[in-house]
This record gives structure tokens, sequence and C-alpha cells, in this order.
């Protein structure tokens, strides 16, 4: 299955009135743009980023484009259903499970529904580095706390009586991974294979929950977006080739963003 997404507007008529949505990593890039759009349908967004300075930032520049958009309704993407966006700011450093599970005590504590959960923060060119918990960092933070995140807010997105969605942005980058069955966390592996492996672990996880939830009413899926120009090639301390910088620019160039659906 697969869809697009061009310069025209894409999504048919949708009406997020009424639905929550969690957005990871919300602040900038591929985060940004998916919790601003679904803003804009009508959704409560809750931003979910390990920066609250960072967040709020994003949230004002949404805000501000949002008003820009709905002025001329050639500038947006969709077919705008919110008047004001609601968006909402709460931690999440993925890197740290006791921060992870502080975010779902406090999402829970807030009685709000769940239909959406997008499982979208990531990073790509990390080093070798060890969490506080014991794991490779591009492990726990692409993969293991999303894993958890998504455990833990199951029975809410249950509660949501049908039609609930757990979205996990993955990447092609998968297809250079390596199993390593005796060393599921790639150390010592190159910076490609290790988030890679990160990203076909969540495809597995879309498999094998969907299985799980068939009849729930919850649909899983996982994604890649396509080549995006964001700051995941360009951030500092990280070992990214400048060919890898420069391929990334140069497919982004090119035209429009394409999303494709793994399944
Ligand atoms: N761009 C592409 O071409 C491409 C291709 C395939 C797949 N993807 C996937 O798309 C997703 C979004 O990537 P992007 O390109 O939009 O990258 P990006 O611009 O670098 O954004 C990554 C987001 O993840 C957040 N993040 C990183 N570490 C985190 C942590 N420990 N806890 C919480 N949030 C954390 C970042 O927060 P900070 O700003 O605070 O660091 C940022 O909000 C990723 O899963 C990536 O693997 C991207």
């Amino acid at each position: 299955m697969g869809t697009s997404w061009t310069s025209q507007k894409p999504v048919p008529d949708v009406d997020l009135t009424q639905k929550t949505v969690i957005v990871t990593g919300a602040n900038t890039g591929i985060g940004y743009e998916t919790a601003k759009t679904l803003a804009q349908l009508g959704a409560k967004v809750i931003v979910a980023c390990r920066s609250e300075a960072k967040a709020n930032e994003a949230m004002e520049r949404m805000k501000m484009e949002h008003s820009e958009e709905k002025a001329d309704d050639k500038k947006s993407k969709v077919e705008i259903k919110a008047n004001d966006l609601d968006v909402e700011f709460m931690t999440l450093d993925l890197s740290s499970i006791a921060s992870t599970m502080s975010f779902v005590e406090e999402f829970k504590a807030k009685g709000l529904p769940l239909h959406i959960l997008v499982c979208n923060a990531g990073m790509a060119y990390g080093g070798e580095v060890k969490t506080a918990d014991g794991f490779e960092l591009h492990f726990q933070v692409n993969y293991l706390s999303h894993f958890l995140l998504t455990l833990h807010l199951l029975p809410v997105l249950k509660a949501s009586r049908g039609n609930a969605k757990i979205i996990l942005v993955s990447s092609m980058a998968y297809r250079g991974a390596g199993w390593h069955e005796d060393n599921m966390q790639s150390i010592n592996k190159g910076q490609l294979s290790k988030y890679g492996s990160t990203k076909l672990y969540q495809i597995m996880e879309m498999f094998t929950l969907a299985e799980k939830l068939d009849g729930f009413g919850i649909g899983v899926f996982s994604l890649h977006p396509g080549f995006v120009d964001t700051d995941i090639v360009k951030r500092e301390n990280q070992q990214v080739s400048g060919s890898m910088k420069f391929f990334v620019g140069m497919l982004n160039s090119m035209g429009a963003m394409q999303i494709q659906f793994f399944a």
C-alpha cells in the first residue's frame, strides 16, 4: 500500500476533532510537520519532546504558520479544520527509561483518550554511546523506549474503542541492517548498520503488534518517510559523512517528499 505527499493538498477530507494524538520528537523535522498537520486537522496533539525550550519554540512557530495558512489556503497542505491549534508539550527523553515511564504516568493522569500514537523521534549518527540504563543509545531511543511507550499506552489506545493507530516511523535503512542475533544492539557495528537495525526492529514490531492486536480496533503501521532534508544528518558531534549529507540534500532538492508505507 502507498500514498504520496505532494505539493497539492494530499489528505482527503479528514476531521480529527475530538481525537488525541501523541507525536514524539515533534519539535523539528518530520515530527514537527506531522504534529502541525494533525493539529490543523483538528486533533489535540501532545508534543512529546526532550527539550521544553525547543518544544515551546516549535509550538509558537506552528501557531504562526497556522495563522498564515488559515488566511491563505494555498499555503496549507490540508483542509484546515482547527480554528486554533491545540498543541501541548510533555517531557519525553527516550534515552531514559525513567523519563519514558514518567511520560506514560503523566499522560495517563491527564485522563485523555488516545487515538493515534506517532513514534517518530529518532537519531542516526550518535557514535558508540551507552545510556545510563546500559543500552546502546540508538537501540534505546529509536526502538526500545518507543516499544515501552507503546506497550504501556495500549490500554488507553484500546479504550478509544476502534480506529486507533500506532505509527512507527522507520526507514528504508533497515535494508542495510545486519541481523546480529548475538548482538541485538549492534554494538561496534557501523553507524548506518546500527541505525538500520533499530529501524528493522520497528518493522518487526509492526508485524507482531498488528497480529496480536487483531480484533482490538488498533491499526499498526510502519513507514519510510522518503529522504527528507531535516536535522538528522546535520547535528553537531555526529559521525555523518559529507557524502551522506550531500545525498540527502540532493534527493530533497529533486522534488516532493514521498511517504511510503511498508504495510
Ligand atoms: N530525514 C530522513 O531522510 C529520514 C529518512 C528515513 C527515516 N527517517 C526517520 O524519521 C524520523 C524523524 O527524523 P527527522 O529526519 O525528522 O530527524 P530530526 O529532524 O533530527 O528530528 C528528530 C527528532 O527526534 C528527537 N529525539 C532525538 N533523540 C531523542 C531522545 N533521546 N528523546 C526524545 N526525542 C529525541 C529530536 O529531538 P531534539 O531536537 O531535542 O534532538 C527531534 O525532535 C526518525 O525516526 C528517522 O529515523 C528520516
